[in-house]
């Protein structure tokens, strides 16, 4: 079956109150139209329509879309059944179409799938139950079976009081909704063109409405104003955080953490609260991510331990490597297996071969490190001269003495050491101490 999917997104968002279009508003870390594209694009056999009016361009350039999308545009925004009227002649003769609404982001692939499969003189409806139908269209019955929707606006004292809402998804023939739309009128408070008035429509038509409810009321939640996306973002925590849960995954509080983006955990890590996981990550099993730590885009391979209140950006971490606290790991950094970044350690684009131990006040950018070396307490690699950024290689089992400053570019031989305290300037070759300080003299107080 060939699918259809109308995507609306070309209303205002007036109530959203933001500068940018509604649907450009951010969930995890992701436009809210973005959600709805890639959910539909896991559909089998499927081409999409996309509804633009306000701001079409800033739109078009903020997403991804699969390749032979079919952009539409709504020059004035006259209501979402004006909205698919628009692209009625782009529907492919004998396809499903299936309607979404961009500002309705969490939507499940099987609730779609289960929505979809209808059979002849039927259409599809998501609809919900919610103690808080403010808002939502209501759903009609008469004898148990669908007979309209009623938009709040226009809705009795009586038809407000229902609790079944309209998600807004819905799944019908193209031949079935070619033939509806033409016949919906804007005579209503908000003088709009109701997609929803297709159902009435489709009744006396005789078509069946069959209603779907997803699995969890999250999946049709709307972000109509800066309360109901706030919802979303606490009910996109709660998917994310329940879904690792039950795949091994062990939460302090799983109502202390926030989850804004693409993040896999492995079994049996904890995570400690107020933990925030942003952009794409990847956390190995049995690791320990310590309280108040930030991890973004980064992957961090198993038994890794993270102590409390490190931030860790755009780095691999390899597996038993012990970071924090309150260390700060990136970005384009790489740690091998066994690596230790202690306690306020600063490592910036930088290569730290397994073994190798930072455990105390250092400032390590730009560096090569080899395998086993010790950079001492308060060690700064200077790699700033005010104009560019130079490297500083340092050999496998090397040992550099605290609080020296290794001014780069600079290569450091293997096994040699630094005595603590010196600027070092010059490459020091394997096997040597090299000491960049003045001699002690104790002399007599006067
Ligand atoms: C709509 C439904 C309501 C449902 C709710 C679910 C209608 C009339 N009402 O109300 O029954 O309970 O969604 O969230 O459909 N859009 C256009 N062009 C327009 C108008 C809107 O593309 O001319 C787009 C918007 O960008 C948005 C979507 O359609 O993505 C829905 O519009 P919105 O104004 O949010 O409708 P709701 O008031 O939420
Ligand atoms: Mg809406």
């Amino acid at each position: 079956m060939k699918i259809d999917v109308i995507i609306l997104a070309a209303g205002k968002g007036t109530r959203m109150k933001s500068s940018i279009p509604k649907v450009l508003n951010k969930l995890a870390n992701k436009p809210l139209l973005q959600h709805v594209i890639d959910t539909c694009a896991l559909l089998k056999n499927t081409k999409l329509h996309i509804v633009l009016g306000n701001e079409k361009s800033l739109i078009k350039a903020s997403v991804k879309v699969p390749r032979g999308t079919n952009w539409i545009s709504q020059k004035n925004q006259l209501g979402t059944g004006h909205a698919v009227k628009q692209a009625l002649s782009s529907l492919r003769p004998g396809a499903m179409t299936l309607i979404m609404y961009g500002d309705v982001p969490l939507v499940s692939l099987s609730t779609l799938n289960k929505l979809i499969s209808l059979k002849k003189n039927q259409m599809g409806l998501l609809t919900f139950i919610t103690e808080n139908p403010k808002g939502y269209g209501r759903i009609v019955k008469e004898k148990n079976k669908v007979v309209a929707i009623v938009e709040e606006k226009d809705a009795t004292k009586k038809e407000r009081e229902i609790s079944e809402v309209n998600s807004g998804i819905i799944a019908i023939s193209a031949k079935d909704l070619k033939q509806l739309i033409p016949y919906i009128k804007n005579k209503n408070s908000s003088k709009e063109y109701y997609l929803t008035d297709i159902i009435e429509l489709a009744v006396k038509e005789k078509i069946l409405v069959k209603t779907i409810q997803p699995s969890s009321i999250f999946e049709v939640l709307g972000a109509n104003n800066p309360e109901e996306l706030y919802e979303l973002k606490k009910a996109h925590n709660n998917i994310s955080a329940n879904t690792l849960a039950l795949a091994g995954v062990k939460f302090a509080d799983i109502d202390r953490l926030d989850f804004r983006g693409e993040i896999k955990i492995g079994s049996n890590t904890f995570v400690d609260v107020n933990v925030i996981f942003d952009g794409e990550v990847n956390i190995g099993k049995n690791c320990f991510i310590g309280a108040g730590s930030i991890i973004k885009d980064s992957v961090i391979k198993d038994g890794v331990v993270v102590e409390p209140n490190s931030l860790i950006e755009s780095s691999l971490i390899g597996s038993l490597c012990k970071i924090g606290p309150f260390a700060h790991i990136g970005p384009e950094v790489k740690l091998e297996n066994k690596v230790e970044i202690g306690n306020f350690v600063e490592v910036k684009r930088s290569k730290i071969g397994k073994n190798t131990k930072a455990k105390h006040l250092a400032y390590i950018g730009d560096g090569d490190i080899g395998e086993s070396v010790n950079i001492g307490a308060g060690t700064v690699f200077v790699n700033y001269d005010g104009k560019k950024k130079s490297k500083t290689k340092v050999g496998s089992g090397a040992f550099i003495g605290s609080n020296s400053s290794l001014v780069a570019p600079l290569k450091i031989g293997k096994n040699s050491m630094i005595g603590a305290g010196s600027v070092v300037t010059k490459d020091v070759p394997e096997n040597k101490l090299a000491l960049g300080r003045s001699r002690q003299r104790n002399i007599k107080r006067k």
